[in-house]
């Protein structure tokens, strides 16, 4: 359906509310010209900007009783940053970089965040409390280092997370997680991709000038610059803004080569379906938790909120100047403007037209076929010895989405106890998930584990989801299956007493903070407490860890 401008304004303004007050579904196609209140000279046009990498996040070599560490420190903080054509747009954001600065370790490196929170006291433009609470999503981290919702991190204080990296190698983000303000958090601008790598993905993948990191995110602005907030009664924000790393609509100037593109779509609320203007296949490499048994090709796939998705593009057989977009087809319940079908365009260029590899570059000379089996993909049904059934679902009553009726309010309520299931400690367990509604889809995350996808619908899965996956597209009227082991942690800094309280939720942020969020445990229900058990403290510069004034040396400008 095709919606005057006016409607659009409506549309963006107020919400997807009738007269009587009561939530419409968005219809499948939707389309309006623009959300954004901007002036023509300050509205972005597609195919300006040039593409940037975010930077690479620095580390300290530390060492304490385990053995060396890596300590990483990001501070979260107001920035400015220039996204739209002569305006400046303030952001929250993690260094205030948007995206934030990528941190890149090897398998078996012990990793130790600091998330310093610099932040005002309430965000400036949603008001809220800005708490934080940073959860690296992909990592099987203890409960306390998480980012578990009610974990939080006040303005002043700091939080050091450790991370065990013992994975194998992925694509994985850390965000903010705050309770109930996830969505505006996440959209301001905290969010990053973090690379685990291993020897396998280093043989098998394109490396260095031929791996690119894409987080894609859309946004709507004021006419001011700032970023405009419009959930639509919670279902989502659709803006008319498409980010690639920050920028709009950038062109990347490519060599003829074969490229890994790493594809994370950190938008609060929309599903994507990419795919390459001339047709030209995506050959799936790695989704969520890493290489998938075979490449898969694709010509275009369906792409949900917080899924990763690897895949390598050959533009060898191309000529100079020949341009090929990547484009974004959508999926039924997103909203449509003017521009959110394109994303970015790759630009080919003769080799010596772009600067020589950096070390530690690698193409492919063909595409791979063959990649790697993983603990993950290696499950099936009759390991199982747990079943859990869960309904996503949405209350006309409350305006809250729920999952099985009940709600992160009720695990508070709860006084944190109420849980899905207690897996055992390396139990397999098959989970049936349904969304009955043609109203909503919802991406699905569930913490801690890698699952494989046993079926959608008792169909199998789409052949771009033929890897270990942590979050899986539950859309309309679909029904999944998945298999999934409850692996305790390794190693990893802290504690061999492993196991405790993770969460399951929606990652269409507006839905998870409205309130679809619940939560598992392994083992015990109260061991590694994610609240109590390692706390922020007051951040008067100085650490236990004698950081910074015992500021090492070996700082390294790439973690590899
Ligand atoms: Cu990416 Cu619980 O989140
Ligand atoms: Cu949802």
């Amino acid at each position: 359906m095709q919606v005057s401008r006016r409607e659009a304004l409506t549309l963006g303004g107020l919400g997807l509310l009738g007269a009587g007050g009561l939530l419409v579904p968005l219809g499948s196609g939707l389309q309006a010209k623009s959300v954004s209140k901007l002036a023509v000279r300050n509205m972005p046009v597609p195919f300006a900007t040039t593409f940037v990498r975010p930077p690479v996040l620095p580390f300290t070599l530390m060492e304490d009783s385990n053995g060396p560490y890596r300590l990483y420190t990001v501070t979260e903080q107001r920035a400015t940053a220039r996204i739209v054509p002569g305006l400046d747009t303030p952001v929250y954001a993690y260094n205030g970089s948007v995206p934030g600065p990528t941190i890149r370790v090897n398998q078996g490196t012990r990793v130790k965040l600091r998330v310093r929170n610099q932040l005002p006291a309430y965000h400036p433009a949603f008001g809220h409390p800005f708490n934080t609470s940073t959860h690296l999503h992909g990592s099987a981290s203890l409960p306390q280092y998480d980012g578990y919702a009610d974990d939080v991190t006040h303005p002043g204080d700091f939080k050091d997370y450790w991370y065990p990296n013992w994975q194998p190698a992925r694509t994985l983000w850390y965000h903010d997680h705050n309770v109930h303000t996830t969505a505006q958090n996440a959209y301001s601008g905290l969010a990053a991709q973090y690379h685990l790598t291993d020897a396998a993905e280093r043989d098998l993948l394109p490396q260095g000038v031929y791996d690119v990191p894409l987080t894609i995110s859309d946004a709507m602005f004021a006419a001011d610059g700032s970023l405009a907030y419009d959930d639509n009664s919670h279902s989502g924000l659709w803006g008319d803004v498409i980010l690639v790393n920050g920028r709009p609509w950038p062109v990347m100037k490519v060599k003829p080569k074969i490229y890994r593109f790493r594809v994370l779509n950190a938008s609060i609320a929309r599903s994507l379906r990419l795919r390459l203007s001339n047709g030209a296949p995506l050959v799936m490499v790695a989704t969520d938790g890493g290489l998938m048994p075979k490449a898969q090709p694709v010509v275009e796939y369906r792409h949900g909120g917080a899924e990763r998705y690897e895949f390598l593009i050959d533009f060898s057989a191309y000529k100079p100047d020949t341009v090929i977009e990547l484009k974004n087809l959508s999926n039924p319940n997103n909203v449509d403007y003017d521009n959110t079908n394109k994303v970015m365009r790759f630009q080919v260029v003769d080799e010596s037209a772009l600067p020589p590899d950096s070390a530690g570059s690698k193409t492919l000379s063909a595409m791979p076929t063959t990649l790697v089996g993983s603990d993950a993909m290696g499950l099936t049904e009759s390991m199982a010895t747990g079943r859990v059934s869960i309904r996503l679902q949405r209350s006309d009553v409350t305006n809250l989405f729920n999952i099985s009726d009940k709600t992160w309010h009720d695990v508070v309520d709860s006084g944190y106890q109420d849980v899905l299931t207690v897996a055992k400690p390396d139990e397999v367990q098959v989970w049936e998930i349904e969304n009955r509604s043609g109203g909503w889809f919802h991406p699905l995350h569930i913490h801690l584990v890698d699952f494989k996808i046993l079926s959608r619908n008792g169909r199998p899965a789409f052949a771009w989801e033929q890897g270990p996956k942590d979050v899986v597209y539950i859309g309309e009227n679909e029904t999944v299956r998945l298999a999934m082991k409850f692996t305790l942690q390794k190693g990893g800094g802290a504690t061999a007493n492993a196991g405790g309280r993770y969460m399951i939720h929606c990652h269409n942020l507006p839905h998870e903070d409205h309130d679809m969020m619940r939560q598992f445990a392994v083992g015990q229900v109260n061991v590694n407490d994610p609240i109590a058990s390692a706390p922020c403290a007051p951040d008067t510069g100085e650490y236990d860890d004698g950081w910074p004034a015992g500021t090492s040396p070996d700082a390294s400008p790439d973690g590899t």
